[in-house]
């Protein structure tokens, strides 16, 4: 494998992210839709940019990985925080590039770290927590395993919320938010996935009988009951 390279999938390659990387991800397009307003990176200027990699990548409990297209092209980032390496857990943080989602990028890159995560760093788990309105993002976490193992309800700071409660342009994720004493919540899903169901899920990825169409339809009708 190449220099800083850890793993490989069918549409991505995943890295070690590097300090160039923070100004790939600054020229990155801004999301439309405000409900993720809060993914795009913070503008910065060059001192800005040195000192913010150089405090992320000094950490002991944070890790940074850059994801590239087929073109090599950097259009995602992965995150570990709050790593315990002697529990083997850490929490997940992955974005796309807005003008690339939905093109299965993100699935592919997180199914082949979770490879390295579990064979080549030895973790047991790894955890995250989804906004319940977040249905592409939690798609892509149960096609790579995650089950859902609770819930909570916290602040995020996003402009569009006073309008989630009152647009009815947003009337279908209306219930996911209210408000709080301090301004407005959202309903957070917790996930978990481990090895063992990681490998299981690749597994039954590769089925040709798991028909996406059905899956998807399970997929709606789980994170309504939750
Ligand atoms: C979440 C994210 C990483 C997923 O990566 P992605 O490349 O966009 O996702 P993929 O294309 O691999 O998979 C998305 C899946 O969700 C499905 N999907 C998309 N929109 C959906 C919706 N509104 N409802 C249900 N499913 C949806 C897609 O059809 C696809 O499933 P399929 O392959 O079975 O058809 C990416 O969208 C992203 O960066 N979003 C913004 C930041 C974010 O939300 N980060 C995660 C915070 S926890």
């Amino acid at each position: 494998m190449a220099e800083g390279i850890v793993a490989r999938g069918e549409k991505t390659t995943i890295r070690w992210f590097e300090r160039a990387d923070v100004d790939k991800r600054q020229r990155w397009t801004r999301h439309t839709d405000p409900l993720y307003s809060h993914n795009d990176p913070r503008p910065m200027v060059g001192r800005e940019r040195d000192l913010w990699f150089l405090e992320r990548s000094s950490s002991s409990s944070y890790r940074m990985f850059a994801v590239d297209d087929l073109q090599e092209e950097m259009i995602g980032w992965i995150t570990l925080r709050n790593i315990n390496k002697s529990a083997g857990t850490s929490v997940l943080g992955i974005a796309i590039e807005p003008t690339r989602m939905s093109q299965g990028l993100g699935t592919d890159a997180l199914m082949a770290f979770l490879d390295y995560y579990f064979r080549s760093l030895g973790f047991r788990e790894m955890w995250l927590d989804v906004a319940a309105f977040n249905l592409r993002g939690i798609r892509c976490y149960e096609k790579c395993g995650f089950r859902f193992v609770g819930k909570h309800w916290t602040e995020h700071p996003t402009s569009a919320f006073p309008a989630v409660l009152s647009d009815q342009k947003y009337k279908d994720i209306a219930h996911y938010f209210r408000r709080s004493m301090l301004g407005v919540e959202v309903l957070y899903l917790d996930m978990v996935v481990d090895r063992t169901s990681y490998y299981r899920q690749k597994a039954a990825n590769k089925n040709a009988g798991d028909s996406g169409e059905e899956s998807g339809r399970l997929h709606q009708r789980r994170v309504a009951s939750w």
